[in-house]
């Protein structure tokens, strides 16, 4: 069985509800019908139109960026899986760099994340990378390793088939700095044999897919490498052309 190719778009805390509806009409125009699944992941308030939009379309579908570790109750603020399920989205990421930073997410309270998830029926989009420092100490291989061990040990093969990891390396998100396609591919190829050690064969057909700086220019020598099984777009998702031009990379 070959792998699924994906181009996800995370667009992350932009666009009012308006802009966010009128770049999906454009998306849905400009991106071809083809095999390769593109994932909308927006911001919570517009999960519902986006999948009502896309609902016509079998190679879109809708995720969010987050969700809650737990199931439901006295946790203001946060939105649970089952609710992101609710809107028809299909996808979360988990784990991405920015909430890592900036709300200190533990690799115990991302397990709690991906069981939620998996428990409403979604599929995680689960994103590991080293920060710069990492890499420059010649510590990036073990750190992504390591991201992998912490997290999904707690998981067993039976969830693999709703999992895809993002590599995702820090110093290259929204910096312009992409990586060179060997870097990437050199950190795909460990990912994918830390997840066949894991997990087996099954382990080893989780998609992969590159995020950082990824855009219209850059994402077909991204993809033609071996274990890239597309991108995680951040700021070319914002742009209808770039992202269709993205899509058509493979
Ligand atoms: P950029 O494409 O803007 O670098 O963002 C990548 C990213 O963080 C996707 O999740």
């Amino acid at each position: 069985m070959s792998r699924k190719k994906i181009a996800a778009a995370n667009w992350k805390m932009n666009l009012s509800y308006a802009e966010a509806s009128t770049l999906l009409d454009q998306l849905l125009e400009v991106c071809p019908t083809n095999a390769i699944n593109k994932i909308i992941c927006a911001p919570f308030p517009y999960l519902h139109v986006c999948s009502e939009k896309t609902a016509g379309r079998i190679d879109f579908t809708v995720g969010a960026q987050d969700c809650s570790a737990h199931a439901k109750g006295a946790y203001t603020g946060e939105t649970s899986a089952a609710m992101i399920a609710s809107c028809g989205a299909t996808h979360v990421i988990v784990g991405h760099s920015e909430r890592r930073t900036y709300h200190r997410e533990s690799g115990e309270h991302l397990l709690g994340k991906i069981h939620q998830a998996f428990s409403a029926n979604l599929n995680v989009i689960f994103c590991i990378g080293e920060v710069l420092a990492q890499r420059k100490a010649g510590e990036h291989k073990d750190v992504v390793v390591n991201q992998l061990l912490e997290v999904l040990s707690g998981l067993g093969k039976e969830h693999l088939s709703k999992l895809i990891l993002a590599y995702e390396p820090v110093w290259a998100i929204g910096t312009g700095e992409t990586a060179t396609p060997e870097q990437a591919q050199e950190m795909h190829a460990i990912i994918r044999n830390q997840m066949h050690a894991m997990f087996g064969d099954e382990g080893g057909q989780v998609a992969i897919l590159y995020g950082g700086s990824c855009n219209a220019k850059n994402a077909k020598e991204l993809f033609a490498c071996s274990d890239v099984d597309g991108g995680l777009i951040g700021g070319a998702s914002l742009i209808a052309d770039d992202f269709a031009t993205i899509t058509t990379s493979f």
